[in-house]
């Protein structure tokens, strides 16, 4: 098993670029199922998760060639089942089933289960596509959807879900008449999708705020479509440039993507400047701590909380953290406490008080973002950390520990 090594005292500088977004690569690779015929998808990051989106689509009956730009060839016969082993390395596998059931009329998904951060349901899924006139019925742990033709119909979120208005868009766009989502999520990533779909023919409305109207079309046609940057590795980022005093040009940061991170990171007394097609960090001393709260976007990310763990723990004075959106994610507080990060989890509150300095440790990646604010808070440690799991980080991020390198960080990888 592969572990990344990071030396402290790093002071970041240069000028680094970021990948396309996961979290908006996966759902538009899912969307490709929609339409029959060779999609080109651009500026997709080289990742495990994509790979494991990759292995579904071939598993469902595509073909899927190239790195970075994927061409993806959906056959006119697809198969409908998205079996366990994928869906357990990757929640996000069931984004198959809007569009399956919207194209195929069936689908047939693994449950995903539990994660390590949190239980994870996934009922909004289901109660869209029943909306959507989906019957729907669970056995043996597989989620077994049909619906002879899709229905418009309204779709009342309780509570704003990511990749449960993902489906819901999905699956809307073959339906037959109107659909209304109400309490939709607004992240960037699925304006992004929006504009996959409507580049497929698909009319959507009102895709980034809380309420989608989708007015379902008989086709769709293949697509050629480039993939949003990612705004979560543009925070990570910023948040290592501003902890470790440094002075950092990311490239194809989209500040209007990021402004919740970016007004924590100035209240901390990080410098922040539009420059170019980028975005210049600087930490000019160190940081003052501050206190976050997660919430749906434009809130502050739940993918940005355990990085802020790992900047409040070497920031002057004492901050809180509140976690909202899943109620398990903060597994990286006791990793943190071996490199002596002085954090006290308390239900959803996370009290972390400032230190000038961590110690390097071995410690255990446990998820993705939790992996991310280990290797950040590395570059602020004495000595050596050597975090074990390297794979949770590859899920998400496009070799980070060489972008970091590249702006003057020690970092390597062991175990190949
Ligand atoms: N929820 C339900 N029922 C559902 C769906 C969600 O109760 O059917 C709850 C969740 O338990 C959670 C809240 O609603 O409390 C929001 O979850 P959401 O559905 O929005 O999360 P998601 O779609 O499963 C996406 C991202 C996550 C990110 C969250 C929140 C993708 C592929 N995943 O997950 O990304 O944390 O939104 O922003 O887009 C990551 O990249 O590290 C990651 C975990």
């Amino acid at each position: 098993m592969e572990s990344i090594t990071v030396r402290g005292n790093a002071r970041l500088s240069g000028t680094v670029s970021v990948s396309g977004a996961k979290n908006a690569s996966l759902p538009i690779l899912a969307a490709t199922l929609l339409a029959s015929g060779t999609h080109r998808i651009g500026n997709v990051p080289d990742l495990r998760d994509v790979d494991t989106a990759r292995r579904l689509l071939e598993k469902l009956g595509g073909r899927v060639r190239g790195h970075g730009v994927l061409d993806i060839e959906t056959g006119k016969e697809t198969t409908a089942e998205a079996p366990y082993d994928l869906v357990k390395t990757m929640r996000a596998s069931i984004l198959v089933l809007g569009p399956l059931l919207a194209r195929v009329g069936r689908a047939r998904v693994s449950l995903p289960g539990g994660c390590a951060i949190g239980e994870r349901p996934v009922n909004l899924h289901l109660m869209a596509m029943e909306r959507l006139g989906a019957e729907i019925t669970l056995e043996h742990g597989y989620i077994e959807a049909r619906a002879e033709k899709l229905r418009g119909a309204l779709i009342p979120f309780e509570e704003p879900t990511v990749t449960g208005t993902a489906n819901a868009m999905m699956a809307a766009v073959l339906a037959v008449g109107e659909t209304t989502i109400e309490n939709a999520a607004c992240e960037p990533e699925l304006v992004d999708l929006a504009g996959a779909l409507a580049t497929m023919g698909a009319r959507i409305r009102g895709a980034g705020t809380k309420t989608v109207v989708i007015r379902g079309v008989k086709k769709l046609r293949p697509i050629s479509y480039t993939v949003m940057p990612d705004r979560i590795e543009a925070g990570t980022l910023m948040t290592a440039a501003a902890m470790t005093r440094g002075d950092v040009l990311i490239e194809g940061a989209v500040p209007k993507h990021s402004a919740s991170v970016m007004d924590k990171l100035r209240e901390a007394g990080a410098v922040l400047e539009e420059e170019g097609s980028g975005l210049r960090v600087r930490g000019p001393g160190r940081l003052r701590s501050v206190d976050v709260k997660t919430g749906p976007y434009p809130a502050f990310p739940t993918d940005m909380q355990a990085q802020f763990m790992a900047l409040l723990s070497v920031s002057r004075g004492l901050g809180v953290i509140t976690e909202t959106i899943f109620e398990n994610r903060f597994m990286h507080a006791a990793e943190l406490k071996r490199m002596g990060s002085d954090v006290v989890v308390e239900g959803n509150y996370a009290i972390v008080r400032g230190k000038k300095n961590l110690s390097g440790a071995e410690v255990m990646a446990t998820d993705l973002r939790a992996s991310a604010s280990l290797v950040i808070a590395g570059l602020k440690a004495v000595g050596e950390t050597i975090i074990s799991r390297a794979y949770h980080l590859d899920r998400g991020y496009e070799r980070l520990e060489e972008k970091l390198a590249s702006l003057g960080a020690r970092t390597s990888r062991v175990g190949a």
